[in-house]
């Protein structure tokens, strides 16, 4: 019976062996421990090896063959650098400084005095963790300090924070729709919303790139069939650094009885006279949109995210979202930096008019140079587009090389012929960085 359900020799004789080795193994650990042995018998013959070795998951053989790959080219991996300090304009890696572009710090308030303390002082209150669940276990007054803050810079009824700016997406779009539902999204959108798409069930239309017309067009074709739809945009697109023309997007919503969600991870602190995002940026009510989505991991020097909207949302999301009814609650010292990033924000527009300003600066010193920079209308986020992960690759440790930390973005992050260097400028970077990175570029570009 057994024999015929073994594929072949080779399988059979590898289960054998695999037995063998097993028996040695299990004989010695009696010996040496005094325990007894797990019955021998129960172990499954003819279960393909890759489904029960990491080393052989599809997923990990394709990383090894793009390492092996790199490797071969004599590409060393840009990866998991070790800063030494604050990671700000400029950051210290093995001994060095360099000009960091490679985080999103950009109103310089991780490492700011005021936000630093502010954590200290709620690590000497609270401890390190609140070690449970808000809901089951309570909540620290910062908590709700922070929320509150969020809710009146949209002028909506209330926030809730989740722990990771992903899992926000992910646990929002996830629990709130479902199969009956559709979701459409801009071709460009994060991959937390593709992953809360995957989780809710509900159908999945992408539309072109900022193209509210085939997104119109789609909804009349498709609202019928579906319960409730909701529409996904970013404030600032965080791979090419440009937006959408909101209010058309917020006008189709309407006409179609449809929700709109709005991802401002990038545009919070950079868009708008004092920070306020796409919203200011365009002078919008806070209700036009259904769902304010942020990060706390940018801007406001933190870890996590934010849902802000109207109460019937929010308390929905607070008592019934597993990402946060089964997640503990947020480091106080996390929600109190944020609190004080989001106030300095509002009390300093002069870092807001000068991140602005230097974004705008690279923007145009790098189109002057002839380099790519796609979509970008110089709000923080500004890619130089070179068509392929192996020259992205080569160009980011050429400019390591000269002092200049930038991440390559490569397949699949995004599709192979844009690869790309994305810059994250920061309010702190000089004029004077920025000329000198733009040359560096040019250079070797
Ligand atoms: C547009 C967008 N949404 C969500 C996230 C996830 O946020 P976090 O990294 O804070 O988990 C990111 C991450 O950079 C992002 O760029």
């Amino acid at each position: 019976m057994i024999k015929q359900k073994l594929p072949g020799l080779a399988a059979g004789l590898k289960d054998r062996l695999i037995q063998q080795s097993l028996e040695r193994k299990l004989r010695q650990a009696e010996q040496e421990h005094g325990r007894a042995a797990m019955p021998l018998t129960s172990i499954r013959p003819g279960v393909p090896e890759e489904h029960y070795r990491f080393d052989l998951h599809p997923g990990y053989k394709q990383l090894r063959i793009m390492y092996d790959g790199a490797a071969r080219l004599g590409l060393q991996h840009p990866f998991f650098k070790v800063h030494e300090g604050t990671a700000s304009e400029q950051t210290s890696i093995g001994g060095q400084t360099y000009i960091n572009y490679a985080s999103y710090n950009y109103l310089g308030m991780s490492g700011d005095p005021v936000v630093t303390q502010a954590a200290k002082d709620a690590i000497d209150r609270y401890g390190t963790s609140v070690s449970a669940s808000r809901l089951v276990s309570g909540e620290r007054a910062v908590h709700r300090e922070l929320e509150i803050a969020l809710a009146r810079l949209y002028e909506v009824d209330d926030a809730v924070t989740f722990v990771s700016g992903h899992a926000t997406n992910v646990s929002t779009i996830g629990h709130l729709f479902g199969p009956r539902d559709l979701v459409l999204h801009d071709e460009f959108i994060h991959n937390s919303v593709l992953q809360g798409i995957q989780l809710s069930g509900a159908r999945r239309l992408p539309f072109p790139h900022n193209d509210w017309r085939t997104l119109d067009r789609l909804l009349d074709e498709q609202r019928r069939d579906f319960e409730r739809v909701l529409i996904v945009v970013e404030g600032i697109y965080s791979m090419d650094g440009d937006f959408p023309d909101l209010p058309r997007f917020i006008e189709i919503k309407r006409r179609h009885r449809a929700f709109l969600m709005v991802d401002e991870a990038h545009s919070l602190g950079v868009m708008g006279a004092h920070g306020r995002g796409i919203r200011e940026h365009f002078g919008l009510a806070g209700t036009d949109v259904d769902i304010w989505m942020g990060t706390l991991s940018k801007t406001l020097a933190g870890c996590g995210g934010y849902i802000a909207g109207e109460s019937a949302l929010v308390e929905h999301l607070k008592f019934l979202a597993p990402g946060f009814l089964y997640s503990v609650g947020m480091p106080p010292s996390v929600a109190a930096a944020s609190l004080a990033a989001l106030q300095r924000m509002l009390a300093l527009p002069q870092r807001v008019a000068t991140l602005q300003a230097r974004g705008r600066f690279f923007l145009e010193q790098a189109r002057a140079a002839g380099i790519d920079t796609g979509h970008s209308q110089g709000l923080a986020v500004v890619p130089a587009i070179l068509g392929s992960s192996v020259r992205a690759t080569r160009l980011s440790a050429a400019l390591f090389e000269r002092g200049i930390n930038v991440q390559p973005i490569l397949y699949p992050a995004v599709p192979e012929k844009s690869a790309r260097l994305r810059f994250f400028v920061s309010c702190l970077h000089t004029e004077s960085q920025i000329e000198q990175t733009v040359e560096a570029l040019a250079a070797l570009t």
